[in-house]
């Protein structure tokens, strides 16, 4: 059964493709490469051994994509990661991410729809839920106005899939990340960010290796056990794993909704003490930091509530916080290695 993962040399994509060739799924990539590298390709050969099938063009040209699903008429379904990430810069341009997000997931959907293709996976983000009033945050709590250009195009892209699954011969999973972190224990994929990361792992291990002299704590007064932000942290490998699941309740007609939605967390919430304290213990490395100012538009505390996810899908994250930062050493390292 082929697999269209667009986004597929990314960071949550490329270890998709690699579960999903682990269940026998064949693989085809589109990605522009405009934010990972085409050496991703070899890396997910050498856990899998196989090489995906690959397509480097921009899923905003709507003339290449309607081409491509012409040419791969027996894709079966679809697994869309392409995307702008970067919440700062979605503030600052935010024109260049509506066009992005959202004409990408309209090409996709109408190649979809041209091809006779069914069904689609889809990246959300727990951004939808903002700073939930109760918690944990369930699929059914309302979601809340974007803060940022950045999240509106993941809310705005949930309605348009849901609206095209009303009429169209569509059946999607909504998948909510919460905070995915961590490397495949190989070491042969990661996150690669470009650039100075903005999220927190990343910063960590880039300090710790010396690229950074020290992490800022972005917020020590806020109304959690020590004061710092709390988040549900998921091993990226686990969040991988969701999606070959979904792809199999789609494709075995298992789904009970046109639309489904699940949260991809652990349900538990660590804060930001918690995590530099979880790496400092599973890489031996004393972490230089400092105690900053709210970083503005952080959210206090959220984390999933999993039952939903636990119960439908079979699904449960396995790895711990230790797993999740150990294994993101262990990329940084092999990173450092490279250079
Ligand atoms: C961010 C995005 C979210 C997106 C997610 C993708 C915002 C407001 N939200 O989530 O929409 O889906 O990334 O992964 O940007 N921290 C520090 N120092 C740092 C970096 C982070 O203290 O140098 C803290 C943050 O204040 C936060 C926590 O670490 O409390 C996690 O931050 P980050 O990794 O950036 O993720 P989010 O902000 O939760």
């Amino acid at each position: 059964m082929k697999i269209l993962v667009t986004g597929g040399t990314g960071y949550i994509g490329s270890h998709t493709v690699v579960e999903l060739q682990a269940r026998g799924f064949e693989v085809i990539i589109v990605d522009d490469l405009s934010n990972s590298s085409i050496d991703v390709l070899d890396n997910i050969a050498k856990i899998s051994g196989k090489k995906p099938l690959f397509e480097k063009f921009n899923l905003t040209d709507s003339e290449k994509t309607e081409a491509f699903f012409k040419l791969h008429n027996d894709i079966r379904a679809v697994i869309h990661f392409a995307a702008f990430k970067a919440v700062g810069e979605s503030v600052e341009i935010p024109l260049m991410y509506y066009r992005n997000n959202l004409v990408s997931l309209i090409n996709v959907l109408q190649g979809m729809i041209d091809n006779n293709i069914r069904d689609i996976v889809f990246s959300s983000s727990c951004t939808v839920y903002g700073q939930p009033d109760q918690l944990p945050a369930r699929e059914d709590t309302p979601v809340q106005k974007a803060v940022s250009p950045y999240g509106n195009t993941k809310q705005i892209c949930e309605e348009i899939i849901t609206d095209t699954s009303i009429t169209a011969n569509v059946r999607s999973i909504l998948l909510r990340y919460f905070n995915p972190i961590g490397a495949h224990e190989t070491a042969f994929i990661g996150e690669l960010p470009l650039g100075v990361p903005n999220c927190l792992m990343p910063y960590i291990t880039q300090t710790a290796i010396g690229k950074r002299p020290f992490l800022r704590v972005w917020g020590s007064d806020y109304e959690t056990p020590d004061g710092t932000a709390v988040r549900d942290y998921i091993h990226v490998v686990d969040l991988a794993k969701a999606h070959v699941i979904a792809v199999e309740r789609l494709t075995g007609g298992k789904g009970k909704k046109n639309v489904e939605v699940f949260n991809l967390g652990t349900g538990n919430g660590f804060s930001v003490l918690e995590v530099i304290k979880s790496f400092e213990r599973t890489s031996g490395v004393k972490l230089n930091y400092e105690i900053k100012e709210r970083r503005p538009g952080d959210i206090v505390k959220v984390w999933a509530d999993t039952e939903f996810a636990n119960k439908e899908l079979g699904w449960k994250a396995e790895n711990d916080l230790d797993s999740m930062t150990r294994s993101a050493w262990k990329w940084e390292q092999a990173l450092a290695k490279k250079k």
